[in-house]
């Protein structure tokens, strides 16, 4: 376990020997958020290193990361605890079988933690080797309200009430970093509880450096092209514009195919590592591809 960084440099640092290109920006909000106990709120287009940041805090200062992933119709028994049904009624059946039991003790016996199943909730409020964990509420947005308003009240108190068994505080709060893809928005109430900060797509610079970090089996000619590509095809009306995981997938794709610089026709066998959806991969085809080739190469300054 390491310290939590001192300033904002040290923040970007740390996060940059986890493999993670950080702005000054981001570096702030997530040294404030360390600083003040604060949980972080980060919004963006998918692919843009939300999660990531989460990953490379927990690598960089050697916490635990507890990960909820949300989705439609997540509850709060699937978000903080369950009780082992199947093993209790296994535990009753068992007890039955033998003469004499004492209920009393079999009841206690049934609440007790052997039988509780911990969900990443509880598991983040529980005390931890090692220190506070990071907890990553990830794509928050796919969740609905009610689920919501339980969260604002869970990371409130980082405290969890399991009726049979008491309450379970955490004695140091976990580092809580929350994500949205914002395909909705996220309550003003629980944005209010965080810092924020919104994720977007790199600049061509920090591409090309997370580029050298996450790819550097590509060279800095093909990486370069890769980048002013993407870079230019992020501006075109798209279904779904590439992310930097697209930018990654595609250069090693290439790297992969020996591809030595950019033609359009290694970039039309390759179109599915950086487009998923057909319409968008339909309108690229033919002289497009050509064209948004010749534009992203008049925008790089030579090498
Ligand atoms: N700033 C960055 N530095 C290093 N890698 C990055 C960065 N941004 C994105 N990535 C890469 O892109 C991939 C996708 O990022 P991810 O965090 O899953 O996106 P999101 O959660 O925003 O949808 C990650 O696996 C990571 O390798
Ligand atoms: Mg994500």
């Amino acid at each position: 376990m390491r310290a939590i960084p001192k300033t904002i440099d040290e923040t970007q640092a740390l996060l940059g020997d986890a493999g993670y290109v950080c702005g000054r920006a981001l570096a702030t909000v997530v040294f404030l958020s360390l600083k003040l106990g604060r949980p972080l709120f980060l919004e963006g287009e998918a692919g843009v290193g939300k999660t990531e940041i989460a990953k490379a805090l927990s690598a960089a200062l050697g916490r635990r990361l507890i990960r909820l992933q949300c989705y439609e119709g997540l509850d709060a028994a699937s978000a903080v605890y369950e009780w082992n049904f199947a093993a209790q009624m296994v535990a009753i059946r068992t007890a039955e079988a033998v003469e004499g039991t004492d209920r009393e003790a079999l009841t206690e016996e049934l609440f007790s933690d052997r039988y509780l199943i911990r969900r990443p909730l509880l598991e983040a409020m529980s005390p931890q080797d090692g220190g506070a964990p990071i907890l990553l509420i990830d794509e928050l947005d796919r969740t609905d309200e009610p689920f919501e308003a339980f969260l604002l009240e869970a990371l409130s108190d980082f405290q969890v009430t399991i009726p049979e068994l008491g309450t379970i505080r955490a004695e140091a709060p976990p580092v809580v970093i929350l994500t949205s893809n914002r395909t909705r928005e996220v309550h003003d109430a629980l944005k209010r509880r965080c810092l924020y900060h919104w994720v977007d797509y790199p600049d061509f610079d920090r591409e090309m450096e997370i580029l050298r970090a996450r790819a550097p089996e590509a060279t800095e000619t093909l990486s370069r092209e890769v980048v002013a590509f993407v870079q230019r095809l992020r501006k075109e009306d798209l279904f779904k514009t590439p992310g930097v995981a697209e930018s990654i997938d595609w250069a090693k794709c290439l790297v992969a195919l020996d591809a030595i610089t950019l033609s359009p026709e290694v970039i039309a066998d390759t179109l599915g590592a950086l487009l998923k959806y057909q319409d968008d991969i339909q309108k690229l085809h033919g002289s497009e591809v050509k064209k948004l080739l010749d534009e992203a190469r008049a925008g790089l300054a030579p090498a």
